[in-house]
């Protein structure tokens, strides 16, 4: 006979890996409601205005020219950005199997708990979070630097607008980085700092997820069309003014130079994957699915090489700019009048990027609420605009909150390490799946599996293990990340998903006894 300690560790720990069928998850989505809009042609766009934004607008250069901690790729970055799309593609293609199979809100996080179980799934919900909502704290504070920078350039304007005071544009860590703690205003005691500009642009992205999908896709169709504009015309006016002789020494720093960069720059392939979040409001989810996720990784791929080969040909190495790499290079090539022009685009790019990583954040914590991960106020949907809106409101606020203390730097040093962690893992439960489900439909299967999930590991581990070794800040801040995620399952999310099993079982229950009696009568 059994002692009840190890029945209990045995109940335990089948709770932590319990496993939901991919079945229920379609079948909540019916329940759910959300509209059903989203074409191939609206994914791309999804895609694109996800992945075009600070990463080509501002990462770029220290991916060139490298920062303190870390060298840069020099021209050769342009290898570094076949390294990533590699890196990408295969768990790309992974996504697309597992999103076309299950076209649920809730992305990674649905393939995991559909592959490794409740605990994993909460966990990857939890880094879901840093590559969306934290991600969306260094794309907004990057959209500040290009809106002062807009604004510098208008002598018509008031002096607030363009020079505003460092504790309006900044976080307080930023801030107290540039002057002293004591140079800034006080309340009570407490230093007063707060970027404006980026809290502003967060509130009213969050109003426009709150009206609905279908509006946020046309918005996002606006931006999208600007961005690419601008950057097309960069790179036809920049390609005059290439002198092959930039282009020496084409890698200053070697391989090393090179796996940095890769590091660098992934930051602008981040939310592709965003994609897969849509997916329930997707129309024929099967085939539209992988067009938008590959579609749009091999179009952006293509615009990163011409804008690396351009504006590495524009100038010599040490002229790159740090801040504004793309605006700077056509200052530096006497044509000043397209740097304003480029600052729209930015701003453009930027407000797509957040529209995308907001979403994201609302459809990936939707569905945690509805595994009963959340307080079950979190999945009311709205009667009138049939999205979200507690969630909305909520993330919203709470990501105005983490502006006012989360550098950019280690905003988007953690979302990278979020992301290459959901990478990993999706590709590990493709690998699972196949094994546990080999009958399931797979409307897009992923060619030469094993063979490809396999590779996506090894290149997005293999990233993400040289980055550890040399970003110090973010490298520490993610394991923390971690810990306080399990701490948070197991104060809430583990009892709130044991009830929310009893009741599922009452309900059963109830409805086996309600079938019997009319079986009787
Ligand atoms: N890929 C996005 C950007 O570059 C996050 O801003």
């Amino acid at each position: 006979m059994q002692t009840p300690i190890p029945n209990l560790l045995t109940k335990f720990i089948s709770n932590l890996i319990r496993k939901k069928n991919p079945d229920e998850f379609l079948e909540q989505s019916v329940k759910g409601g959300l509209k059903k809009t989203l074409t191939a042609f609206d994914l791309i766009i999804l895609g694109i205005s996800a992945i075009i934004g600070a990463g080509i607008f501002v990462m770029i250069g220290s991916a060139v020219i490298g920062t303190t901690e870390r060298v840069g790729a020099g021209p050769a970055l342009v290898i570094s950005i076949g390294l990533v799309a590699v890196a990408c593609i295969f768990p790309a293609l992974c996504y697309a199997e597992f999103a076309s199979m299950i076209p649920v809100s809730g992305s990674a996080y649905i393939y995991t708990f559909a592959t490794m179980g409740e605990f994993a799934a909460w966990m990857m919900g939890w880094v879901l979070m840093l590559e969306y909502a934290i991600g969306t704290i260094a794309v907004a504070s990057s959209w500040t630097g290009y809106l002062v920078k807009l604004f510098e350039g208008f002598p018509v304007l008031p002096e607030i607008l363009r020079n505003p005071p460092i504790w309006l544009v900044n976080d307080y860590k930023t801030a107290v980085e540039t002057v002293p703690d004591s140079a800034l205003p006080h309340f009570l005691g407490i230093p007063v700092c707060f970027n404006l500009p980026a809290m502003f642009i967060i509130a009213v992205i969050g109003m426009i997820l709150l009206k609905g999908i279908q509006e946020s896709a046309n918005f996002a169709k606006i931006m999208v069309f600007v961005k690419v504009t601008i950057i097309s015309l960069f790179i036809i006016v920049g390609a005059f003014y290439v002198r092959p002789e930039n282009w020496t020494p084409f890698a200053p720093y070697g391989v090393k130079g090179i796996l940095m960069g890769a590091f660098a720059i992934f930051y602008a392939y981040i939310g592709f994957d965003a994609i897969s979040t849509a997916a329930e409001e997707t129309k024929n989810p099967q085939k539209n699915l992988p067009i938008g996720l590959i579609g749009s990784l091999i179009i952006c791929s293509l615009i990163y090489c011409f804008v690396t080969i351009v504006l590495t040909g524009m100038m010599p190495m040490s002229s790159i700019d740090l801040k504004a790499p793309i605006a700077h290079a056509m200052n530096f090539v006497g044509q000043g009048w397209f740097a304003g022009a480029i600052s729209i685009g930015a701003l453009a790019g930027l407000t797509s990027v957040l529209l995308v990583l907001q979403y994201g954040t609302t459809r990936i914590l939707y569905a945690m609420a509805r595994d009963g991960f959340l307080p079950s106020v979190m999945k009311k949907v709205h009667p009138k605009f049939n999205t979200p809106w507690v969630i909305t409101v909520l993330s919203t606020i709470l990501i105005m909150i983490g502006s006012l203390f989360i550098n950019m730097q280690v905003a988007a040093e953690l979302a990278i390490f979020g992301t290459f962690t959901s990478f990993v893992i999706v590709c590990i439960g493709i690998l699972i799946l196949r094994k546990t489900q080999p009958d399931r439909p797979r409307p897009f299967k992923v060619p030469c599996c094993p063979w490809f999930p396999v590779i996506g590991i090894v290149f997005c581990s293999g990233l993400m293990f040289v980055a550890l070794r040399e970003v110090k800040t973010s490298a520490t801040l993610f394991p923390l990340w971690l810990i306080i995620g399990v701490v948070i399952y197991f104060s809430y999310g583990y009892q709130s998903n044991r009830k929310q099993q009893a009741l599922k079982l009452q309900k059963v229950e109830e409805q086996v006894e309600e079938a019997k009696l009319t079986h009787l009568n």
